[in-house]
């Protein structure tokens, strides 16, 4: 026999799964890796989130664990954890939004394309369970090197017949917000204040900073047009370095990743004007993935917006961002096709 705080227990957890599926106001997100340095603060942030209403946490490993901790805040969301690949279809099945930071991170002298290896294949499983359990789910993909993840997760999505491009957002909110804030250092001003549309891709010199687009308008020195360009494209490595083998950015991610999965579901909530970057399938350039700022709405990247006017500066790292873009997008590609 169950003792008395067993049962307790049991019938308090009826109670909260008849509150989720009695479809308490919100969305149902699931985080794929979210034991992780990335998973973890973002689960956290995820279950303060008031648009969410059932927040599912999947990992190989220390899912029940991390589920354990995150479920006692006394905040709207139900929390469920699911371990290991024989629980990825429950983990998945009724997903609104599905956020994946899985995969290993950069180590000090590694690129994000040294990560592809093993990344590649632990993304093309988990999009397989997406196709499968919540095809209409909106998918946004942390996991790098994300120039080329982005494009395999889009052949699996072909082959399961899924593919909807609005729906795959590649998540590159980390560059915006690192741009904002070291453009806000160099002009004296509140970080909340700026806003600088990022492009490209999400790896080295594919990172875009459009500093002629900068909101409020302002004008740079050519020397601060070169230190802030170079800096936000290696903010990532700033952090890789400053942590010295223990991993890459994860805590300024997280907030990042929620500060986009939150534009997600404002979007799919139905509220206008929702504006960030992303990297999707686009015909802004004559490459088939590039990152511009999106409008996300009910069925996801709504509207993919061109670059707008560029200056010398810009159109010279335009063609080298493309460059080296074109060769991670065939990377991806060929991982599924071949
Ligand atoms: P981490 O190693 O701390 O966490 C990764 C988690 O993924 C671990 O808990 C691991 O068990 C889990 N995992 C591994 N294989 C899995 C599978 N098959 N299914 C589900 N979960 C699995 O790494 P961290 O720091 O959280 O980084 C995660 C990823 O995010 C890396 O690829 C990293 O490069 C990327 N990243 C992306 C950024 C972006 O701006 N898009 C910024 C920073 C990191």
């Amino acid at each position: 026999h169950p003792s008395n705080s067993q049962m307790g227990e049991s019938s308090m957890l009826k109670r909260s799964e008849c509150r989720a599926k009695g479809g308490a106001p919100g969305f149902k997100v699931a985080i794929l890796g979210a034991a992780g340095g990335i998973g973890q603060p973002l689960a956290m942030l995820m279950k303060i989130n008031p648009l969410v209403s059932v927040l599912h946490l999947y990992d190989v490993v220390n899912a029940h664990g991390v589920t354990a901790d995150i479920s006692h805040m006394d905040t709207g969301a139900v929390v469920r954890g699911f371990l290991g690949q024989p629980q990825l279809e429950s983990a998945l099945t009724g997903m609104d939004l599905v956020i994946i930071p899985a995969g290993v991170p950069r180590k000090p002298g590694m690129t994000r394309d040294d990560l592809f290896n093993i990344n590649a294949g632990i993304v093309r499983t988990l999009c397989q369970g997406i196709a499968k359990c919540c095809p209409n789910a909106i998918v946004n993909l942390i996991s790098n090197p994300v120039n080329s993840t982005v494009p395999i997760a889009a052949e699996v999505f072909k082959k399961a017949g899924t593919y909807d491009p609005k729906r795959l957002l590649g998540v590159t909110t980390l560059d915006v917000v690192r741009a904002n804030t070291f453009v806000a250092e160099v002009l004296g001003l509140d970080p909340r204040e700026v806003n600088v549309p990022v492009v490209g891709g999400h790896s080295g010199v594919t990172i875009l900073p459009l500093l002629s687009q900068v909101k409020p308008p302002c004008t740079f020195t050519p020397e601060e047009t070169e230190y802030l360009t170079n800096r936000i494209q290696n903010g990532g490595t700033e952090v890789v370095e400053a942590k010295a083998g223990t991993g890459s950015a994860t805590l300024s991610m997280a907030y990042a990743a929620v500060k986009f999965a939150d534009a997600c579901l404002r979007g799919l909530r139905g509220d206008a004007g929702v504006v960030e970057c992303s990297f999707v399938e686009s015909q802004v350039t004559d490459l088939p993935f590039f990152a511009t700022k999106v409008r996300l709405g009910r069925k996801g990247a709504e509207e993919v917006y061109q670059l707008g006017p560029l200056n010398e500066y810009e159109r010279v790292g335009l063609e080298k961002a493309k460059k080296e873009l074109a060769g991670s997008i065939q990377k991806g590609i060929n991982f599924i096709k071949k």
